[in-house]
């Protein structure tokens, strides 16, 4: 096997165009929030964008165990670092979604959207640990993220070894 499935280059991609989406959604609303002008649904779409990453991910570990993944394209240093990098892409591509549903649930987030009351929506997320760890979790992925593009490029313009092909749609 030299190149990942049809179905994994798929995902991967549409992940992308979730996370991208997600942020952007997710910085609109900590900015209206702060502006007073945050409503339901601004939470309810970042949560459903937010929430198909997550899905897209699960989905995206069992097409990986079923179509298996192409051998690194070495063996050196930086191919385990690589290796390590997408594992721990995987790991917050989970925690992000994850810390942001326990940030829904833990805070007046999850009552104002049941009751549909949005002069309940929290002004601050003083005590939610989950808020935390969800900005946090958006920063850690932005730094791996550079990392990954930056190994991508590396291949792609210095190294020249086709290694961007194997993630690439294509015809047959
Ligand atoms: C991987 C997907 C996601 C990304 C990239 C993402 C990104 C972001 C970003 C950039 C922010 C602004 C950070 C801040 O508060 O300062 C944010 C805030 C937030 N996110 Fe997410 N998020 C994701 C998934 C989710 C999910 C699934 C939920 C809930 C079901 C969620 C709920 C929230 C909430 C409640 C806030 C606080 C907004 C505010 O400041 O008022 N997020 N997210
Ligand atoms: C412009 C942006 C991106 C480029 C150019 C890119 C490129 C690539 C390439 C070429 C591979 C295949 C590596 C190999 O064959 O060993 C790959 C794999 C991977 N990428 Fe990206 N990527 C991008 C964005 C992202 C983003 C945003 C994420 C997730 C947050 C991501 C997560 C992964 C993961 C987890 C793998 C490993 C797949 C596996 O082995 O299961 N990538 N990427």
């Amino acid at each position: 096997m030299t190149q990942y499935s049809k179905r994994m280059v798929l995902a991967h991609w549409l992940t992308l165009a979730l996370l991208v989406a997600a942020w952007f959604l997710g910085d609109s609303l900590d900015e209206a929030r702060h502006e007073g002008a945050a409503t339901i649904n601004g939470y309810l779409i970042h949560s459903l964008v937010g929430g198909a990453v997550l899905l897209l991910t699960v989905l995206r570990l069992y097409f990986r165990s079923k179509d298996g993944i192409p051998a690194p394209i070495g063996d050196g240093v930086m191919d385990k670092v690589a290796k390590g990098v997408h594992h721990l892409l995987y790991s917050t591509l989970f925690v992000l979604p994850v810390s942001g549903i326990m940030t829904v649930l833990n805070s007046d987030v999850g009552r104002a959207i049941t009751s549909g009351d949005a002069s309940l929506l929290p002004k601050k997320f003083t005590a939610v640990f989950a808020h935390e760890v969800h900005e946090v979790m958006v920063t850690v992925l932005i730094i791996l993220v550079v990392i990954h593009v930056l190994g991508a490029l590396k291949h792609q313009f210095v190294t020249k070894d086709g290694l961007m092909d194997r993630m690439l749609p294509r015809r047959k």
